[in-house]
């Protein structure tokens, strides 16, 4: 896989050679060449074009030479839609020394992703107009993928009085979230459901019960028990998840369950796809990834929330996955400072960085295990994110704005903590071999990383 720049007049023109393309919007997968023109897909055609039109002398030059265009070879490589992630922490306004919108952009465009949507836990919280105006001002000043602001649910999430939606949305959240918590009032969450359905905006539940959370800091079971540290059951996600799926089909809210980590969640959207309800699930690569046998007690890398669960829940989470139940792979990146993670597991804060792993961690445990097809890899990092969204991304028809991801999924290599774009370092994958690598992040049309 090389990438080259020919110094010709047509620069705005790339060529993305005989890669892999998939498209879910149009159920296309096979070879083809890619042509991007200012800023748009302009084409999608068969490889061998130029070359039979080279035979007969009128084809392009396949090295880019004469039509000064960039040429991106990716023979071997998956060419997709832009990856886009539902489930980001920049912290920036307020927390910059764990990462920013610069720095987090940037370790987006590493890790694949050409859109990505920031929770609304800042400091302040995303639950003012002028919040998500700064978010969306600094963003479009500094980060090269798209950054699309998530909306607070209550005022400082606090969970004790509902935003003004509407205003959040004039400013352009693309949905609602209490991320990081749930609304504990149910009576106040289903006024903040019914909200968000009349603005059309979906709301992004993380599941978790605080009574039933009871000061865990990790999966409750064996391992937590040999460890002696406490646990965090099933049933705090479990009970929540069942409760918004109740609210959502009161209200007509369009819900989506962020990082499902149990099988009991993915049991509950299986059967409320079932019955018709407009719910939607996601699940992040350590909970399909790792079970709480890695926890060893002292390295807080691996404390999360939720946490990592039992191997029966992993296998449910997979088998989600496969059966479309969970509609997206997302990354709930969450960096932290290593002073803070150095604290240990009952003191650290919860979360550890996703977005420079994601593709890697996809590829190796789901697709070449052949658990999900590259083309449903593309639906849950791309297609089924925009449709959530209700965006205008997610594929490569013709006259679609250029976001396009390029990933040569047998490329192995070490996951090194110290190359991540991100501030953040807590990661409990460094070291880790994997397969899969980003190659090319081209947002409108613009490469913004190349490995
Ligand atoms: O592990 C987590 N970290 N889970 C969350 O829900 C919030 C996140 C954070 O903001 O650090
Ligand atoms: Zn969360």
């Amino acid at each position: 896989m090389e990438t080259n720049t020919n110094s010709g007049t047509n620069t705005d023109t790339i060529w993305i050679r005989a890669g892999r393309v998939l498209d879910p919007a149009t159920g296309l997968d096979g070879v083809r060449d890619l042509w991007i023109r200012d800023g748009k897909i302009e084409k999608i055609c068969m490889p061998e074009e130029w070359r039979e039109g080279q035979e007969k002398g009128q084809g392009e030059n396949p090295d880019g030479a004469e039509t000064g265009c960039r040429v991106i070879d990716a023979r071997g490589c998956y060419v997709m839609p832009g990856l886009i992630d539902l489930h980001v922490h920049l912290r920036d306004p307020g927390q910059e020394y764990k990462e920013d919108i610069e720095t987090g952009g940037r370790a987006a465009a590493r890790g694949g992703f050409t859109t990505i949507c920031c929770m609304a836990n800042t400091s302040p919280a995303a639950d003012s107009p002028e919040t998500i105006a700064y978010i969306r001002e600094k963003a479009a000043r500094v980060s090269p993928v798209q950054v699309i602001p998530v909306g607070a649910v209550t005022k400082g999430l606090a969970g004790e009085e509902l935003t003004d939606m509407a205003a959040l949305k004039a400013e352009g959240i693309g949905a609602v979230s209490e991320d990081g918590k749930s609304v504990m009032d149910a009576a106040l969450c289903r006024r903040g459901m019914e909200l968000a359905a009349e603005l059309n905006l979906v709301t992004l539940a993380h599941c978790e019960h605080k009574g039933m959370q009871a000061g865990g800091v990790m999966n409750d079971g064996e391992v937590s028990r040999r460890l002696g540290l406490p646990g965090f059951c099933n049933g705090a996600e479990d009970i929540i998840a069942a409760r918004d799926i109740l609210l959502a089909e009161e209200t007509g809210a369009r819900l989506h369950l962020c990082h499902c980590s149990t099988a009991g969640s993915v049991e509950l959207l299986r059967a409320a796809k079932k019955i018709g309800l407009p719910v939607t699930g996601e699940a992040c690569p350590h909970h399909f990834t790792l079970t709480d046998e890695a926890v060893d007690g002292t390295d807080a890398n691996f404390k999360m929330a939720p946490p990592l669960r039992a191997a029966a829940d992993v296998e449910a989470i997979k088998r989600g996955l496969a059966d479309g139940t969970l509609d997206c792979i997302s990354t709930d990146h969450a960096p932290h400072a290593e002073f803070e993670k150095a604290k240990g597991m009952r003191e650290a804060p919860c979360g550890i960085v996703g977005l420079e792993t994601a593709v890697a961690l996809t590829v190796s445990e789901l697709v070449r295990p052949g658990v999900i097809t590259p083309m449903q890899m593309a639906e849950k990092m791309s297609f089924n994110p925009a449709r959530i969204l209700g965006i205008d991304r997610g594929t490569l028809c013709e006259g679609a704005q250029a976001d396009v991801t390029v990933i040569d999924p047998e490329e192995e290599y070490t996951i090194d903590k110290e190359s991540f774009a991100s501030k953040g370092r807590n990661t409990p994958f460094h070291g880790r071999r994997v397969h899969g690598r980003v190659k090319v992040t081209i947002v409108a049309g613009t490469p913004v990383f190349e490995a």
